[in-house]
């Protein structure tokens, strides 16, 4: 049966008898050649379509219930593709809509990676990427000239937290023929529905909070009907796809994905309270806090918050920094987030749209599931160290 409310769907999406075989999940299917009885049959399976067994690269039941389950999870999709990252996802997403001579609108606030393909290959192919300020809302019209194809969104961002108005954006891209990408990677479609916001393509990494478990890579976009054919197009010249396991990983943390992620918006939420209260810091970056930049939006919009925030110290520099993140016990060092451990990261992000002055170095949090208590307790530890400049 269909349908039914997020959590509901969450449990229930994807999981078709002819993929299962009555077992819980998909096995993983694992395949390179898939043998046709016949030339006929052979060419009956061309062009290559979800559901329909033709070659290694265009999938197997493992991961067309992966991609069903996460359009389903979105009320307005038509389909989903997985690739072997999220970057993966974003640059097969841009290079679908794409056109030499184009111009891309991208926030400011994007994903290093992200910034790093609009300046060095989307560049060399002839597309002229224009930044815009997070904040911008339905006033990127005056942005908009003759050669701009598509507006990318990333809300909120990924070191700075300012959350878009996702909805204004949509309505002035639709108004001027343009596609819209978001990089929904924060919210997951069960705290920020994409499609009903009016995005065109909705990008998740999944390593984060899809996974949820720190062990694969993975990446996918949603795509409304009108945008469908010529993603799945782009995905097949491109060669990209996403091996069965990592897509049976996925999989199975979706399962758990409203449990997961309403526990680490508690435990975030406690921990960034409390690292308001503290004199060394200056200031706490997190969409369910009144000071950070678009909060007022994230409480009209968005279902929930998760465990990505970010803080400033007060009166830092870079090596005072690494001093303090290098003295908790309790968090990791390390790149990527969403998965069940808490992490501590130094961040410094690049702006060309305008000036951005935190006041102070930031760091990044993510907010595992640990005891938020414990975590505090870290955190105190180590700001003490950091106010007595040891
Ligand atoms: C917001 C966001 N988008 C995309 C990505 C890229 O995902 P991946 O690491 O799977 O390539 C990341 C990774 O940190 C991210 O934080």
């Amino acid at each position: 049966m269909k349908g039914g409310r997020p959590e509901t769907r969450l449990i229930e999406a994807g999981r078709r008898k002819e993929w299962t075989q009555g077992l819980v999940s998909p096995a993983v299917w694992r395949a390179s050649t898939i043998l046709f009885d016949s030339v006929a049959e052979l060419k009956a399976a061309n062009p290559p379509q979800q559901g329909v067994l033709h070659y290694g690269r265009n999938g197997t039941p493992t991961s067309w219930a992966l991609c069903e389950a996460l359009t389903e999870m979105e009320p307005g999709a038509a389909m989903t593709l997985v690739y072997p990252s999220g970057s993966a996802a974003v640059a097969s997403a841009l290079l679908a809509v794409l056109e030499a001579g184009d111009e891309l609108l991208m926030v400011d606030s994007a994903y290093g990676p992200t910034r790093a393909l609009c300046d060095g290959l989307l560049k060399r192919f002839g597309v002229t990427t224009i930044y815009y300020d997070p904040t911008i809302g339905g006033g990127i019209e005056k942005l908009i000239g003759d050669k701009t194809r598509a507006i990318f969104m990333e809300s909120p961002g990924t070191y700075s937290f300012e959350v878009q108005d996702v909805p204004a954006i949509c309505a002035v891209a639709k108004a001027r023929g343009l596609a819209t990408l978001l990089d929904n990677t924060w919210a997951t479609p069960l705290f920020f529905p994409a499609m009903a916001a009016g995005v065109d393509l909705a990008i998740l990494a999944c390593t984060k909070y899809i996974g949820g478990h720190g062990d694969l890579m993975l990446g996918s976009v949603t795509a409304t009907e009108e945008m469908a054919d010529r993603l799945e197009k782009a995905r097949r010249v491109l060669g990209q796809m996403a091996g069965p396991d990592d897509c049976w990983l996925a999989l199975r943390g979706l399962r758990t994905l409203d449990v997961r992620l309403r526990r680490h918006q508690e435990n975030g939420l406690k921990v960034a309270r409390w690292l308001k209260a503290q004199p060394q810091v200056a200031r706490v970056l997190h969409p369910a806090m009144e000071d950070c930049p678009g909060h007022e939006i994230w409480a009209r919009d968005f279902l929930g918050a998760t465990g990505l925030f970010s803080f400033a110290l007060r009166d830092g520099d870079d090596a005072a920094r690494a001093r303090m993140i290098d003295s908790l016990e309790r968090f990791g060092i390390g790149y990527s987030w969403g998965a069940f451990e808490s992490l501590a990261l130094p961040v410094d992000p690049v702006r060309t749209a305008g000036r951005a002055d935190y006041g102070g170095p930031l760091v990044r949090l993510h907010i595992g599931l640990e005891s938020p208590d414990d975590l505090i307790e870290d955190l105190a530890a180590a700001l003490a160290r950091y106010g007595s400049g040891e």
